[in-house]
C-alpha cells in the first residue's frame, strides 16, 4: 500500500470494540487481504513471523467480528515492537478497505504455537459500512501533545499522537532535537491500572511498534528522509526505555 493511502487511513481508523450491523467479507476481500499480508514490511526482518486468518469462533473473541487475524512470531529481542509495526500496517490497510478492526490483546486461541512460533496477539475484523469509520480523529481521546513530544513538532506530532495503544495507555515519548528524533517507551512511575505490570509492558512494546510505523508514515508524508536505529528494550521495569532514534533531513 502506498504511503499516502496509509496516511489517509490514520484519520479513518478506529477500534470497533463491538461489531454491529456488519457485512460479510467477500472472497475478493479475503484474497486481497491475504495477498496484502504477504507484503507487510517488518521492523526486524530477521525475526520470523506469520499471520493467519481464522473465524472469530476459533478464538476467545466475542465481539461480533467475522474473522480474527492471528499474529505469530519467534520470541526474539524486539519481537513485540516488530509485531506492532507489522500489525499497524494491517490495521491501516483494513480501514482503507472498509474493514473494521480491533487490536484484541486479551484474545486467546487454542493454537498457541505455529511452525515453532508463539501466538502473540490478534486483530478482529468485519466488513463495515464506510460511514461507521472515524469522522474526526481530533475528537479521539489522547494525551495532550506536550506530554508526549518535545522540540519542533515537524507538522507530524499532532497526527502521530493518535496512534492506538492497549487500554489507550499511549506509552510513548518523542524528543526532537537537532535532526534527531528519539522515541522512548514510557510508563509513569507508581501509576498502575488494572493490568499486571508484566502484561502492561508486553502490550506497550507492541504499542511502540505501532507508534513507530505511524511516525514513519507521517515523516514520509512530510517529505522527510530518515535513517532509523532501534535499541533493545530489555528492562521490564524501565520507566523510560529508548526504542528508536531517527536522524532526518528534508
Ligand atoms: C496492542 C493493543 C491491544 C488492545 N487490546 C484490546 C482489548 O483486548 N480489548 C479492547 O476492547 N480493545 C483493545 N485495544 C484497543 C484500544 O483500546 C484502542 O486502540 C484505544 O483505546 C484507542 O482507541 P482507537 O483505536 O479507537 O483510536 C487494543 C489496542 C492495542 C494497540
Amino acid at each position: 500500500m502506498e504511503n499516502k493511502e496509509y496516511y489517509r487511513s490514520i484519520f479513518k481508523r478506529k477500534s470497533f470494540h463491538l461489531f454491529r450491523d456488519t457485512k460479510k467479507l467477500s472472497e475478493e476481500d479475503l484474497n486481497d487481504l491475504s495477498k496484502f499480508l504477504e507484503t507487510v514490511v517488518p521492523l526486524h526482518p530477521e525475526i520470523r513471523t506469520k499471520m493467519k486468518i481464522v473465524k472469530e469462533s476459533e478464538t476467545t473473541c466475542k465481539r461480533g467480528a467475522e474473522y480474527c487475524i492471528l499474529f505469530y512470531s519467534e520470541n526474539k529481542e524486539g519481537y513485540l515492537n516488530n509485531i506492532g509495526y507489522i500489525g499497524e500496517q494491517v490495521d491501516l490497510y483494513l480501514a482503507a478497505h472498509d474493514i473494521g478492526a480491533l487490536w484484541f490483546g486479551i484474545g486467546k486461541t487454542d493454537a498457541r504455537q505455529d511452525e515453532g512460533m508463539d501466538y502473540v496477539i490478534m486483530i478482529a475484523v468485519s466488513k463495515m459500512d464506510r460511514g461507521k469509520f472515524r469522522k474526526d480523529m481530533f475528537k479521539a481521546k489522547r494525551k495532550p501533545l506536550d506530554e508526549i513530544w518535545t522540540g519542533d513538532d515537524m507538522n507530524i506530532a499532532d497526527i502521530v499522537r493518535f496512534s492506538p495503544s492497549a487500554c489507550n495507555t499511549q506509552p510513548w515519548i518523542a524528543e526532537n532535537d537537532d535532526h534527531t528524533l528519539k522515541v522512548f517507551r514510557y510508563r509513569k512511575p507508581g501509576k498502575r491500572g488494572i493490568m499486571p505490570a508484566v502484561l502492561v509492558t508486553f502490550y506497550n512494546r507492541i504499542d511502540m511498534g505501532i507508534f513507530l510505523f505511524l511516525l514513519e508514515v507521517c515523516l514520509k508524508n512530510e517529505g522527510y528522509v530518515f535513517e532509523r536505529e532501534t535499541y533493545p528494550d530489555q528492562d521490564d521495569e524501565a520507566q523510560k526505555a529508548l526504542i528508536a532514534q531517527y536522524t532526518y533531513h528534508k
